[in-house]
């Protein structure tokens, strides 16, 4: 004969009125819950699906950024676009998780004071990235950027960037021993047309000019236009969405 359904209730009462049995069955049914999640990770490759284009910044793109930190940009200007209709209507396809695997912090903000900046690049033309940056309002009347006209009258100071990359390539970043090596020579590289080739050899589609108007100089403008205009343009992400997304697996490559 079956027990009678009040003896279960019986047990289940002593669980819930005994508080060392209940927190030591909790902790069972937490515990199970958490491996469940946490294991897998232990044995897939890798979070975030990799897909082509992706490279790391060149040493000049990585100045500018950092110059964008130090300026707190961040604070106004978002750089993930969400998959919602306005959102790419307005600013392009959705950012995949990829786009940001190098981004050491990620950039992607919780504010919008300006506009997302995740796919600025190519845009506008680098005179209108120096003009907006040294006066807002001379291209854009109603903007309430600040201005940012030093960056033009600075030379970029940057140190030994060997440094800032071996630093990256400790959280993961792919830079080989060469692009390291390389770094401070890349930097300067990369606003020479005559000394590039090197440069797009380790940094596919990096773009290679002077970009602040003033090819005597080595400025600060010239590091934050680089980085601006690199903004979103490795991926062909109407062919990376369905790979990140799996769809594709034979094409992904490793
Ligand atoms: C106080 C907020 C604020 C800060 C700080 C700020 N911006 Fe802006 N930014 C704006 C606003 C508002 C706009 C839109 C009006 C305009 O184009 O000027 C804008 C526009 C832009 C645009 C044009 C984007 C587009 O798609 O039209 C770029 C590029 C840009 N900002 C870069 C920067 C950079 C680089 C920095 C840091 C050096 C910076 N901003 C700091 C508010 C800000």
């Amino acid at each position: 004969m079956a027990t009678h359904p009040t003896e279960k209730r019986l047990s289940h009462k002593k669980l819930e009125r005994n508080v060392t049995l209940l927190g030591f069955f909790s902790l069972i049914a937490v515990s199970i819950g958490g491996i469940v999640e946490i294991a897998p990770l232990f044995w897939i490759d890798n979070t975030i699906e990799k897909v082509d284009g992706m490279r790391p910044y060149t040493p000049l793109e990585l100045a500018g950024r950092n110059i964008y930190m130090r300026e707190g940009c961040y604070t106004c200007h978002s750089q993930m676009i969400r998959p919602f209709r306005d959102e790419v209507e307005r600013y392009g396809h959705y950012s995949l998780a990829a786009e940001s695997m190098y981004d050491h912090p990620f950039q992607w903000g919780s504010k919008r004071t300006g506009p997302d900046l995740a796919r600025v690049g190519g845009r506008y033309s680098d005179e209108w990235h120096k003009a907006h940056l040294i006066d807002p309002r001379s291209v854009v009347p109603e903007s309430i950027m600040p201005p940012y006209a030093f960056l033009a009258e600075r030379d970029l100071y940057v140190g030994d960037m060997r440094g800032d990359l071996t630093a990256l390539s400790r959280v993961g970043v792919p830079y080989s021993k060469e692009a390291i090596a390389a770094a401070n020579e890349d930097l300067k590289a990369q606003v020479d047309p005559a000394a590039g080739i090197d440069l797009q050899k380790r940094y596919p589609k990096a773009q290679v000019r002077d970009f602040d108007g003033n090819p005597d100089r080595l400025s600060e403008m010239d590091a934050l236009i680089a980085y601006l205009q690199m903004l979103g343009t490795l991926v062909d992400v109407e062919k990376a969405a369905p790979q990140e997304q799996g769809a594709a697996p034979q094409e992904t490559k490793r």
